[in-house]
Order: C-alpha cells, then structure tokens, then sequence
C-alpha cells in the first residue's frame, strides 16, 4: 500500500524526483523483500530526502517510504524530534567535508521512542527513549530501523527537544570548554555567535564553574533584549559587534579578566574581534564559519601576542579514544538540563511544516532559535 502510494506520487512529481523516489525506494523494497521470513516490519516512514546536493530548499522533498525489516539485532525507533542544525545544511549543500551517499535522508541528531525490537535485543523495550549516540545520518524520518549498538538509552523526564538537541552543540561547547587550555575559576573566555546554542552553552557551563565569559553578538533590531536574555543565562559581557569599534576593545572589560581562550563561529570581522580581546599567548579555537568569511590574523597578533589557532570538529572527535565517554558526557549534559543549569531557545515545528522550518533555519526570514521538528 505504502509503496504504491509513493510511486503514485512520485509519478506526479519531476523525473529527478521520480528517479530519487524510485531509487529510496528500490533500497528499501530490497531490504523488505529479504525480510519476508521475518515477522517484524517497521511502519512505512515519512521522511525528508534529497537526491541532489544543492540549496536545501530547492532539493529536500518530504516523502513516504515503505516499512523495512527489523533484523534480530536492530531497534526500530519512532522519531519524537530532531533539530535543523547548519551542519546538516552543509551537508545537504554538499560542503561539508563528510556527507551521505545521495538519495539520503536529512538530519544527523534527534530521539525517538522504541517501537518495536529485533529478537536479540535485550537492553531496550518498546517504549524507551533514545538517541543515536555517536550521532548518525538520516533523523528527519518518522520510523528509523538500525543496529541496537547505535542507541543510547535516556530517562525520559526531559523535553524532548533537549533530548533531541544534547548531542551535536552542547557536546561541542563541553569538548571546547575542556580540550584546548586548563581553565580556573576566575579565568575570562571570549566567543563570537553567543547567541547560537553551542554559544549558550558555553555561557552556561563557563558561569557554573566560575568561568568569566565575554560574548560578542550581531548587529540587530532589539539587541539590548537578546544582552539581558543572555545575561540571564549567566554572561558577564556582551556586546554588538558595532559597539567594539574601539581603538582598545580591552578597555571596555571592566573587572571581568583578559580571555585566555577564544570561540569562534563566525569568521571574518567577528573572528578578528574574539583576536583583539584575547590576553598574551591566548588561543583561539574556530568551529564554524558562520558568516563564510575567512578569519584574517594580524602579523602583530602573532609576533606580540603570540597566539594561537586551533580548531574543533566534533565528528572527528567522536573518532578519538576519548569519544568511548561521550554517552556518560551526553547523560551529564541532560543531568544539567534536568537541573535547570542548562537552557536554550528552541522552537519545536511540525513535521507538516518542515519547510517553513528549513526557511527559518536557513536565515531566510530574519534570526530565529533553533528550528526542531517534531514527528
Ligand atoms: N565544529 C563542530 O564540530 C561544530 C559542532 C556544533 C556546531 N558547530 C557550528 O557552530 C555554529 C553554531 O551552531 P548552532 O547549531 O549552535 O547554531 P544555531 O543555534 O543554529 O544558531 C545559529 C547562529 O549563527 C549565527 N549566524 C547565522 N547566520 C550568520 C551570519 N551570516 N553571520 C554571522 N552569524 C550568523 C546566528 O546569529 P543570530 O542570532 O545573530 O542570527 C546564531 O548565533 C555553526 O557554525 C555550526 O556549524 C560546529
């Protein structure tokens, strides 16, 4: 019936789309027919796919696929929520350094809950939360069938969307905080994009080990309202961009101490600005490049400050030996969401309305939090 339905409507789209449709399809059928001598079937799944790489937008499709085989080992897991990350942007623009093979499904985080379990699965019940942990291709789709290796299992006394969003950004803002130089109480970072969620993060975590942070925003309407709601979170500084056009950034820090180590999201003049407020021999860690301009160092900065440039890339660090503590990582973070020491702005969306999700995660209707749909 499913299949049926997805060839009809694959009929009355484009041929590309036809082709895709057929090939999502043609994958799936595959697995389903080896499956006959099996008595579990996942439900068919509703999924964002793409065939393309290219503007998010214009190539990612909603569309339904048919129920696949719930081998012995495999979990089959209905999705709650998964967030519109840029990452998973870049990866459908085809500039990101690692993508999934084409026909593929979007997302990359997200939980879902046990549907129904593979002969061989002890550890997890219909009913249990979980996310992929390491993360993994394909969250934008209802019903999701892999290996038990790949879930985590979570309490499930937490907002889903936290459960949905612990991974990629607040993991990375931890990493960040632990990786690059050793930081005492009473010692200043600085960081560019604060408003993002691995920014409010790293506000967050900084404050509670007594961490003083200086952030740097952009320019816009109602500025000073987006100071005080970080400065709720626990920011002891923030400017606009705009309002660091100063001769000496440093002079406007007050008693909050020279950064030792900066953050970087950005690139480009907001990247120059984390380099002026960073103290002798201070490091600067880049991890996004928001706004696809490059980070430009002065000589100086080099010769007279001596600093340094490092950079963070989460997915490769999930291949590093430290990556084995990543599930009792994520657990802490959620143990500091279920304390209230941690909080973002998020808004959850309906899968009917991904698109107008995607537009708003693509910055296309002005600066909105993070976009998390909700199956
Ligand atoms: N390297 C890694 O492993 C890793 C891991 C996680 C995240 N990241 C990166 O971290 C960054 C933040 O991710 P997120 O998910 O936390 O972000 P997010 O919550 O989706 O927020 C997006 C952020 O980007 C800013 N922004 C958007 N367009 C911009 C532009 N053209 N110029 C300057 N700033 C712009 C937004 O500022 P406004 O509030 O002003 O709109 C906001 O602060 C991204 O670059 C992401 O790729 C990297």
């Amino acid at each position: 019936m499913a299949l049926r339905s997805v060839a009809l409507q694959a009929q009355n789209r484009t041929s590309s789309f036809f082709i895709l449709t057929q090939r999502l399809v043609h994958r799936v059928q595959t697995q389903s027919v080896r499956a006959f001598s099996s008595a579990i079937l996942s439900p068919p799944s509703k999924a964002v796919v793409y065939e393309l790489h290219g503007s998010p937008d214009a190539v990612t499709r909603v569309i339904e696929l048919p129920p696949v085989e719930v081998k012995e080992n495999d979990v089959c897991v209905k999705m709650l929520a998964a967030p519109i990350n840029p990452s998973d942007i870049n990866r459908i623009e085809g500039v990101y350094p690692v993508r999934p093979q084409v026909p593929a499904v979007g997302g990359y985080e997200g939980v879902g809950e046990v549907h129904s379990v593979g002969s061989a699965v002890k550890d997890l019940s219909p009913g249990d939360w979980v996310i992929p942990s390491p993360p993994s291709f394909g969250t934008w789709q209802s019903y999701i069938v892999k290996d038990q290796n790949v879930w985590h299992k979570i309490n499930k006394d937490l907002p889903m969307e936290y459960a949905a969003t612990v991974t990629v950004n607040p993991l990375t803002a931890l990493r960040m905080l632990d990786d690059y130089i050793s930081l005492n109480s009473g010692d200043a970072i600085v960081q560019n994009g604060a408003t993002s969620i691995v920014g409010q993060c790293i506000i967050q975590i900084a404050r509670y080990r007594g961490i003083h942070n200086v952030n740097i925003i952009r320019d816009r309407a109602g500025s000073d309202e987006v100071k005080e709601r970080l400065k709720s979170l626990g920011a002891d500084e923030v400017f606009t961009e705009s309002k660091l056009e100063v001769k000496n950034v440093k002079s406007l820090l007050g008693n909050t101490p020279e950064p030792a180590l900066g953050f970087n999201c950005v690139g480009g003049n907001a990247a120059s600005l984390v380099l002026k407020f960073l103290r002798q021999g201070g490091t600067m860690v880049t991890y996004g490049g928001m706004s696809k301009k490059p980070v430009t160092v002065s000589t100086s900065s080099f010769i007279f400050k001596d600093l340094s440039l490092r950079g963070f890339w989460l997915q490769k660090w999930m291949t590093t030996d430290k990556a084995k503590e990543s599930r009792i990582m994520i657990d802490y973070l959620l143990g500091l969401v279920r304390e209230e020491k941690l909080k973002y702005e998020m808004e959850l969306v309906p899968f009917d309305s991904f698109h107008v999700a995607l537009d708003k995660a693509l910055g296309k209707l002005g600066s909105h939090p993070k976009q998390v749909i909700k199956f």
